[in-house]
């Protein structure tokens, strides 16, 4: 009888933890996918220190950072031109297509993946 609740429990459970097995395996994935796209698109430009250099602003913390705000950053007329916070969406749009997002903004590399961008920002979330 014992050995018999046992057994469902098991057959009910296996499943259950393969689920979770597989939820954990995947979270690094994703998230290393987006470190090495960061390392290989963005990091020339950008770092993640806190600290900008003349390349590019810091990245650090910039998802639902005030758009353009960094003091120790020059950046474009057309950049601070745009009100508001860097929202996910509001970055993927960025990313996606930067003169359409702002004209006249001074980065014009774009990650025309969608999958990439996607992995980029939700690794720029975590920093
Ligand atoms: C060749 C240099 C270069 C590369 C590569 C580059 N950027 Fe930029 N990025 C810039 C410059 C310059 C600015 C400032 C734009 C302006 O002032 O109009 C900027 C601005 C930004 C901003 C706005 C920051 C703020 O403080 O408002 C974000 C977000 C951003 N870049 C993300 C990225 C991401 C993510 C990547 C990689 C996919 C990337 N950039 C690749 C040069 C670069």
């Amino acid at each position: 009888m014992l050995a018999d609740i046992q057994g469902r429990i098991g057959r009910a459970m296996g499943p259950l933890l393969a689920a979770c097995a597989l939820s954990l395996a995947a979270a690094p994935a994703w998230a290393d996918a987006g470190r090495d796209l960061f390392e290989a698109q963005c990091a020339g430009c950008h770092p993640l220190s806190g600290h900008s250099i003349p390349d590019g602003p810091s990245l650090k913390g910039v998802v639902w950072r005030k758009i353009a705000v960094l003091r120790d950053f020059k950046y474009s007329a057309a950049l601070k031109a745009q009100v508001g916070t860097w929202s996910p969406q509001r970055l993927n749009a960025y990313l996606r297509n930067t003169q359409a997002f702002a004209a006249g903004t001074s980065m014009f590399w774009t990650i025309s993946d969608a999958d990439e961008r996607k992995a980029i920002v939700r690794y720029l979330e975590s920093q």
